[in-house]
């Protein structure tokens, strides 16, 4: 295909971007802020992305005399040579031909100069950040399908595991992240409310799931990732959980059975916690919430060291004689203790918290996890930020230790049986776990901070990016941005990334729904896409048909005939 030349390069620099006049023919109304267009040089091919539109005339007195609405003719004569559109464009990647690789030659060119891009895969081309730009009035073309999926690979490719995550704004070409380099870093899912960040959430890990990529714990807030999830419209609709994408390959464990009954939801398992299995730092996190103050949290350290494990059981039992006669043995503020035991009390409205548990539900987690099963945590009723954070926390914790043994195990005998298989975990509501005031302390930020070394990785989804701590941020690999209004947060998503004042724009003008900005470790280059649409199609691609009828035996035995149909 070739490409039909939109304009050239009429100045610009490496930092602060190339500015482009748009040929006559060229409407400046099609260039879309967030658009893919290339750049030919004269020995490398720019792939840039349009930052900016404007519109310019090469004499004032146009502008003081502008011809009237019926004189069509005049426009006709001034576009172009008179008046005339500019676009700016952020060059990020540079590919540029050795000798005998397929790239153009004047004789293989295709008639206009320009050249054929003749590359037939992502592997065999060496794409590289730009560290020059293109010369004066270096063509600017619109990419060609070829360009896109040079770039941005394509779903079978079979030396990556590429998952398409939608396409771009104005071409039916998929572009794709790499799940292998996504999965290794901790990612993000930004953007306000409503614009499709659980939508995006489900795509990803159905994604991560097909190809197996990571085996994933999603701590499911609103219940909407395991079983079936409402989908705005004008009528009611629904859309697939994971579980019934995945029958085989994921479990869903409830801490509120009874809503997860009321839902129709097969096969959940139930889970409880204890108080006993509950930390300082587990308070700590949910401090606010308690409305603790830091001298009842030094109280709580001077209980858990007297008491150990069964630290509440003991306070919530003791009287405030008690609580006295334990401040003048030990140390410790009487006040400060009998208010810690008033808040701590809030915690037996949990459904899912009891006193002592025979049985360690975690553990049944991990075990799952452990033999590849994705696990999907959903908190029916019990979805308050409180009850959200506390089992979290706990359970992240748990299972985070764990991994580190492991991983400390692999390295040491290096044998690929012992290599942990890579874990993602999925939190909402982020900001809260990674505020700045806490994130030294949890978990949350240690997993954050020490990246892949333990092969446990974050996928966070949250609509304020700006309440997560700065240097948490820096460390997100790939940050996948819907629509976002407020500055702050529009500022935080370019946190540690260069030349990101450029793609704010970009960001500012995404529709509202459905779209989003890709940037990062996942993708060669940031790339606005248009979200790959979940629904009917989309279960059919991930290789999955309509399983909603059949009971639970029959769903494995569907599963299991499915993966053999799928070489799996
Ligand atoms: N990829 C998609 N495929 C189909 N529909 C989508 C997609 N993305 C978004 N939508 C539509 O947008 C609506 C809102 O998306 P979603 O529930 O994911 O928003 P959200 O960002 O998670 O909002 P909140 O912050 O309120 O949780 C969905 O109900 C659906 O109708
Ligand atoms: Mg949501």
């Amino acid at each position: 295909m070739t490409s039909h030349p939109l304009g050239s390069v009429i100045q610009g620099s490496l930092s602060q971007g190339l500015e482009v006049r748009l040929y006559p023919d060229v409407s400046v109304e099609e260039m879309r802020v967030g658009k893919f267009l290339v750049v030919q040089g004269t020995r490398s091919r720019f792939f840039c992305l349009l930052t900016d539109v404007s519109l310019g005339t090469a004499n004032p007195r146009i502008l003081a005399n502008p011809p009237s609405v019926e004189d069509t003719l005049m426009r006709e004569v001034l576009a172009g040579s008179g008046t005339y559109g500019t676009i700016e464009l952020a060059p990020m990647l540079m590919f540029t031909p050795v000798e005998g690789k397929g790239y153009p030659t004047e004789s293989q060119g295709n008639g206009n100069g320009l050249g054929s891009f003749e590359v037939q895969s992502g592997a065999e081309v060496e794409l590289l950040p730009v560290k020059t730009i293109p010369a004066h009035f270096s063509q600017v073309l619109e990419a060609s399908e070829r360009d896109f999926r040079t770039v941005f690979g394509w779903e079978d490719d079979p030396q990556r595991r590429n998952f398409a995550i939608g396409q771009p704004l104005d071409m039916d070409v998929p572009v794709c992240l790499d799940l292998d380099r996504f999965v290794e870093r901790s990612n993000g899912v930004f953007g306000k409310s409503g614009t499709g960040k659980s939508f995006l959430t489900r795509l990803l890990i159905s994604g991560i799931i097909r190809k197996q990529a990571a085996v994933n714990l999603m701590f499911d807030m609103h219940s909407e990732y395991g079983w079936e999830a409402m989908r705005e419209g004008k009528t009611v609709s629904t859309v697939k959980g994971l579980r019934q994408l995945f029958p085989g390959e994921v479990e869903i464990f409830t801490l509120d059975a009874e809503s997860t009954n009321r839902r129709g939801v097969r096969g959940a398992q139930e889970l409880f916690l204890s108080f006993e299995q509950i930390e300082i730092e587990d308070i700590r996190l949910v401090g606010f919430e308690l409305g603790l103050s830091e001298a009842a949290l030094d109280n709580a350290n001077i209980l858990f060291s007297e008491f150990g494990r069964p630290w509440i059981n003991r306070l919530l039992e003791m009287s405030n004689e008690d609580i006295k006669i334990f401040c003048e043995e030990k140390q410790g503020h009487a006040g400060s203790i009998m208010s810690l035991q008033r808040k701590l009390k809030r915690l037996e409205s949990l459904k899912y918290l009891r006193s002592v548990c025979q049985h360690n539900y975690i553990e049944q987690v991990l075990q799952a996890l452990e033999s590849g099963k994705n696990v999907v945590i959903e908190f029916g009723s019990q979805s308050n930020l409180l009850s959200y954070m506390l089992a979290t926390n706990m359970i992240t914790r748990r299972i985070h230790s764990t991994y580190v043994k492991k991983a400390e195990r692999f390295l040491q005998t290096k044998n690929p049986s012992d290599r942990p298989r890579q874990l993602v975990i999925t939190i909402e509501e982020a900001h809260r776990f990674l505020d700045s005031s806490i994130v030294h302390q949890t978990i949350f930020g240690t997993i954050a901070r020490e990246m892949r070394k333990y092969f446990v990785t974050l996928l966070i989804v949250d609509q304020r990016p700006s309440g997560i701590d700065n240097e948490v941020m820096s460390q997100i690999g790939t940050r996948i941005t819907c629509l976002l209004n407020d500055e702050k947060d529009i500022e935080a998503i370019f946190t540690g990334v260069s030349g990101g004042q450029n793609l704010r724009s970009v960001l500012a003008k995404l529709d509202s729904k459905q779209q989003a900005l890709v940037l990062g470790h996942a993708v060669p280059m940031p790339v606005v896409v248009k979200t790959r649409p979940y629904d009917q199609q989309f279960y059919q691609e991930i290789g999955v048909n309509d399983w909603s009828s059949l009971a639970d035996e029959e769903l494995l035995a569907a599963a299991a005939l499915a993966k053999a149909d799928l070489g799996f």
